[in-house]
């Protein structure tokens, strides 16, 4: 009996279509679900995974099940679920899912606590908290997992805190530290879904508009690249000195948010940490300013003092809140200030999660390969995997690249 917990099972038709499409653009998924096929390397093994519950997600899971793996989809965040995709997946053997948009908190963390109690040899997650959970809640179950995956920054560095305090019950690799997965994910992939986020919720014209970008790291940079290929003037706000630098010399306005504040007609957080904008900021903006946020958790956008500090709110559309401040002007917040790119569009596209989730697949078979031999420590992902997901991207673009004359290697080996 198929014990999955979706909400629009009569949707599977479209996800199967949508999942047939990110199919055909993540060759490099593709090529590793065939190469291993046969062997089916993961019999026996149980995974819980909290993750966007996506059409890329889908061919991702689908691939870690044809392999042989017992599955539990839980998401990882309430409003990112796309339930054609759910539906899709709960038709299939060996995997259960439990997600649907719009989850309540409650609801959302039920999720998770089921995907904990699946008793899981690996688990795969998107920001940590289904970790924290078996860490916190199910320790018996935790000290038992084989190893572990994370997906993003946000997870990475709950992850680090953990293994510091020496609380860390299982390996787990840090698949966001890859080179294939932050410098192409992070960037092009945030970069590019956060602005399309931001025009499904409100179809504005980003030429011309000042836009403010919060964080200049991986997914900061993203960002700013493609807002300024818009025709933006961008300015960005940083707390880190050498990231500032780069983001001048790069030829952005820096400025602290104070100033950005005054100016701005769109402003975007991406910098993982709390109350980035906050009602001294929020009073300060111009009438119709746009608020969105592209970091893991809604914190940066600080709603609690927008609620606060306004009289009223009204849905003007989908993922678009209009609130009227105290002092009369109007700000809009875009899906209830969490990620933008996966509340009001459909996350990252298929190309860059195809190497993403190509060094998820791969971390998990390195965790089971290295069973046993691995401590309770966040490792990166090794660099032969990096080095070999890059090359089947090329592959799969039809790219070829040079290869060193062995003179060169020798002379790149020398002191002289
Ligand atoms: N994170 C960002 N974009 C995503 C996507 N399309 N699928 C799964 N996780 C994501």
């Amino acid at each position: 009996m198929n014990t999955s917990k979706i909400k629009k099972p009569e949707l599977y038709k479209e996800g199967n279509k949508k999942i047939e499409f990110a199919e055909m653009h993540m060759p490099v998924v593709m090529k590793l679900r065939e190469l291993y096929l046969k062997e089916k390397p993961l019999e026996g093994i149980k995974i819980s995974a909290a993750l966007h519950v996506t059409k890329e997600t889908a061919v991702l899971i689908k691939t870690l099940q044809l392999w042989g793996a017992q599955i539990f989809l839980s998401p990882s965040n309430p409003l990112s679920t796309q339930d054609d995709v759910a539906a899709s997946l709960a038709n299939i053997d060996n995997l259960i899912v439990e997600a649907w948009r719009g989850m309540t908190n409650d609801e959302y963390f039920m999720a998770i606590k089921d995907a904990a109690k699946f008793k899981p040899d690996i688990v795969i997650d998107d920001g940590a908290d289904l970790h924290i959970t078996l860490h916190e809640e199910m320790p018996g179950v935790a000290e038992k997992i084989l190893g572990g995956n994370e997906e993003t920054t946000t997870g990475v560095i709950r992850l680090k805190a953990l293994e510091k305090e020496n609380k860390l019950l299982y390996p787990v690799m840090a698949v966001n530290n890859a080179l294939t997965k932050f410098m192409f994910d992070n960037r092009y992939g945030t970069g590019q879904s956060s602005i399309d986020g931001v025009l499904r919720s409100t179809n504005i014209l980003i030429a011309g508009k000042k836009a403010v970008v919060a964080g200049y790291g991986w997914v900061g940079r993203g960002i700013a690249q493609r807002l300024k290929g818009l025709g933006a003037r961008v300015i960005v706000t940083e707390v880190d000195p050498i990231k500032a630098l780069e983001a001048v010399m790069d030829g952005f306005d820096v400025m602290t948010m104070e100033e950005a504040s005054k100016i701005g007609d769109i402003f975007i957080t991406a910098t993982g940490d709390i109350d980035v904008i906050r009602a001294e900021h929020m009073l300060n903006m111009k009438e119709g300013a746009i608020l969105a946020n592209a970091g893991h958790f809604n914190v940066e956008v600080s709603v609690k003092d927008l609620e606060t500090i306004s009289d009223s709110k009204e849905i003007i559309r989908e993922n678009n809140v209009k609130y009227t401040l105290r002092n009369g002007k109007h700000l809009f917040l875009l899906g209830e200030g969490r990620l933008v790119n996966l509340v009001a569009a459909e996350g990252h596209p298929s190309e860059v999660m195809d190497m993403s989730f190509a060094n998820q697949a791969l971390s998990v078979l390195y965790l089971i390969k290295n069973k046993g031999k691995l401590e309770k420590k966040v490792y990166n992902v090794p660099y032969d995997q990096d080095q070999y997901v890059a090359k089947l991207k090329l592959e799969t673009m039809n790219i070829k690249i040079d290869e060193l004359t062995p003179e060169q290697e020798k002379y790149l080996e020398s002191y002289k």
